[in-house]
């Protein structure tokens, strides 16, 4: 569900990878329907030849047999914009790959999919944020009645293991809180001023990098990354709040000349997610030189994570792209298949 940047990575790995994974894993991973919402869907139980939609998409903009306007062609004509829901029902499939767009205040309407895929008992993998941040609790606890897996490792980090890592590799730990800095639109907008830019300038050098959105006041705003620490704080301690219980603050109020000051200094502010299984904020911070943190810029990111056996474990994710979004899945995929059937 979603063929965007993330689902079209997916399928270019598959398509590069797959039998190679396949002879590895012991498995064969078979897309069996691609559902958009402008440009067509398709369904072939047997298997869709990848190489051929991702070649047809990029040559008419549409899924093979579906026009530029999401109305069918050819064999598919007359058929109108794909019905998502419908699309779940007819796909016959162990699991839904769910890259729609997120909707920060309402989780919608992937929520609604992901919750119409559980309950068909098909797995569910995403890298929307959105769903977990608001409906953790309700989806997981969906997913292990009806005996499948739910798994979005690229919400947080893109690929970079931390919900794997927390479930596979510290069994019998507990994570006690977690800092980190999760959000690069704001690590450019500051380092941007840092040099000396105001702050209009620096945010609209970043939405000529494409680093920030047309729409730059989630990650501004510090909504993005509340949405983050909601979901880290839901995962990992079983805490039961939103993005709206997220004490937060954004980066439209830091003073240019403030920032400035800071420039030879060695020193840094960043945007940084906090949390234990009480309570989560979002908050401006100063980063000494020496500080584990100094060294994350642009679009990487850091996560410490606070654990009472294993003290505090540190993950660092330098400059991704969206390939490493589209592992974060394909692992996620490989988990549903070769893994327990549910935690
Ligand atoms: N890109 C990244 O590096 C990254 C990193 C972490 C997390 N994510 C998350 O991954 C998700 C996908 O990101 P993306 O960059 O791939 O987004 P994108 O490029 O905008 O692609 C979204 C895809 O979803 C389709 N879509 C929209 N509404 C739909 C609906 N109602 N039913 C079915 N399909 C629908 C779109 O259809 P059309 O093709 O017709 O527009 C498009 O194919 C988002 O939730 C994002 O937050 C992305």
């Amino acid at each position: 569900m979603g063929f965007g940047n993330a689902g079209r990575e997916l399928a270019r790995i598959l398509v590069d990878r797959g039998q190679d994974l396949g002879d590895r894993m012991g498995f064969r991973l078979l897309v069996t329907g691609i559902c958009t919402r402008t440009r067509g869907a398709v369904i072939d139980p047997s298997g869709l030849d990848m190489r051929r939609i991702l070649a047809g998409l990029q040559e008419t903009g549409a899924l093979p047999g579906w026009g530029s306007t999401g109305r069918g062609e050819g064999s598919n004509a007359g058929a109108a914009e794909p019905d998502t829901y419908d699309f779940i029902r007819e796909c016959p499939s162990d699991a839904i790959v769910e890259t729609t767009p997120l909707n920060i205040m309402t989780a919608q309407p992937a929520t609604s999919y992901i919750e119409t895929a559980l309950r068909l008992g098909k797995h569910v993998v995403t890298a929307n944020k959105g769903p977990v941040a608001w409906h953790y609790r309700r989806l997981a606890t969906l997913a292990r009645d009806m005996g499948v897996r739910f798994l979005f490792e690229s919400t947080v980090m893109d690929g970079t293991p931390i919900f794997n890592m927390v479930s596979h590799c510290l069994a019998g730990c507990s994570v006690i809180g977690f800092s980190g800095i999760l959000n690069s639109t704001t690590n450019f907008i500051l380092d941007e001023m840092k040099e000396g830019a105001s702050f209009d300038a620096a945010l609209e050098k970043a939405q000529r990098m494409g680093i920030a959105e047309a729409d730059p006041s989630l990650d501004i705003d510090g909504w993005d990354s509340a949405a983050k620490t909601a979901v880290l704080m839901n995962v990992l301690m079983d805490a039961r709040v939103t993005p709206v219980d997220i004490d937060r603050e954004g980066i439209a109020t830091v003073d240019d000349a403030y920032l400035r000051n800071l420039g030879s200094s060695g020193r840094s502010l960043r945007l940084v997610c906090e949390g234990t299984r009480s309570a989560g904020r979002v908050r401006i911070a100063e980063i000494e030189a020496g500080h584990s943190f100094a060294g994350i810029a642009g679009t990487s990111s850091i996560l410490s994570l606070q654990t009472d056996l294993m003290g505090e474990i540190t993950l660092i994710e330098s400059h991704p792209t969206v390939t490493q979004t589209a592992y974060g899945l394909l692992n996620d995929i490989i988990e549903v298949a070769t893994g327990s059937p549910s935690h």
